[in-house]
């Protein structure tokens, strides 16, 4: 399954987790080694690692690296622990519900494996890898449906993509980015749009360093610029990944998705979501309920050491919008593709 082209941005390598610092990309491609659960904490809300389903596999990671740091030999005390462990790792970012998905999955395994506290961390560590090995077959079965929901525009086709729902962003080949990867080495791509993705420049940074690794030919635009380059015809789908998707299909992901969404529908341009069933929040009816982070208003006024506004104004710095279902075309998945008013027969193929 692992090919040596391809992008990993979390390894399990020499009893610690190497993750790829995507804080740094793409002047300097470095790793930081995480062996401690406080770092994976702190590694997840610094965005070292970032996207739904990586932050999901770093969390379940973090979990047995958690796990290993208690020394006792009494289960009651090393579960009550490890619910300390969890807790910490919930509290690094609100919206990406692959985080707590991955902490509930390793929790339970903590709870329901019999034995000694030493064969508890053993099955952690190998459900922690499973999550791992899972979403990247995941990402690439994603990325094969997708080129059935994909406009046919043979080698010509132009997609635009928002943040960086990449290799990046997962354990490997991405979700959206993994549609289009696909599209590319099936020969059907022409060219990706990347939005640059203000405040943090997801799209101009992280898409766009992907796509060169790759070798996929892509243009990249302030977000502003998506409406206008629709109606220069330039964009034939969108396809972007997500962070929640509420049960009516409700889709939160990076601020400005949303009215990509919008501008979509203004110029009837498909408008997909690509995401793996973890993504999905069965318990949530829509999307009014998906916590929205805000993050330091830092992040809006300075780039580098240059402060961009003037003393005395206020900033706003929510990190997530919510795309309503009705403005999104189709929803790719692990399992197929689904209009988002199909997503709730899901429910029972999620797994667990
Ligand atoms: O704040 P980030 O960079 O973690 O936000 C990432 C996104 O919004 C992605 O589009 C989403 O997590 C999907 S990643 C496959």
């Amino acid at each position: 399954m692992f090919q040596t082209n391809q992008v990993y941005p979390i390894i399990w390598h020499n009893d610690s987790v190497s993750l790829i610092d995507q804080t740094r990309l793409p002047n300097e491609y470095a790793f930081v080694e995480i062996s401690r659960s406080e770092d994976m904490a702190v590694a997840i809300k610094t965005m070292i690692v970032r996207g739904a389903p990586a932050i999901g596999v770093a969390a379940a990671y973090g979990i047995y690296l958690g796990a290993r740091e208690i020394h006792t030999d009494n289960r009651d005390e090393f579960l009550q622990d490890l619910e300390n462990v969890a807790q910490m790792l919930r509290s690094t970012r609100p919206t990406a519900v692959n985080l707590f998905w991955a902490i509930s999955r390793m929790m339970k395994v903590a709870y329901e494996t019999i034995g000694t506290v030493d064969e508890i961390k053993k099955a952690l560590f190998q459900t922690a890898q499973a999550i791992n090995a899972e979403d990247l077959q995941t990402c690439q079965d994603i990325g094969n449906n997708g080129l059935k929901a994909l406009p046919t525009q043979p080698g010509q086709l132009t997609l635009l993509t928002h943040c960086n729902a990449g290799a990046l962003a997962t354990a490997g080949y991405g979700t959206a980015l993994g549609v289009v990867r696909s599209a590319w080495r099936e020969g059907r791509l022409a060219r990706l749009f990347a939005d640059e993705t203000r405040p943090r420049l997801q799209g101009a940074k992280l898409t766009a360093w992907e796509c060169v690794q790759e070798g996929i030919p892509v243009t990249v635009i302030t977000d502003s610029m998506a409406a206008h380059c629709m109606k220069q015809g330039l964009i034939h789908a969108v396809v972007v990944g997500a962070d929640r998707i509420a049960a009516n299909g409700d889709t939160a992901n990076k601020i400005g998705t949303y009215s990509l969404a919008l501008v979509s529908k203004a110029h009837n341009i498909p408008f997909f979501v690509a995401a793996p069933l973890s993504t999905v929040d069965f318990d949530l009816a829509d999307g009014s309920q998906i916590p929205i982070e805000e993050r330091h208003p830092g992040e809006i006024y300075q780039i580098g050491d240059t402060i961009l506004t003037p003393d005395g104004v206020e900033f706003y710095n929510p990190a997530f919008d919510v795309t309503p279902a009705e403005l999104i075309t189709a929803i790719i998945t692990e399992n197929g593709v689904f209009a988002p008013s199909e997503l709730k027969q899901q429910e029972a193929r999620k797994a667990a």
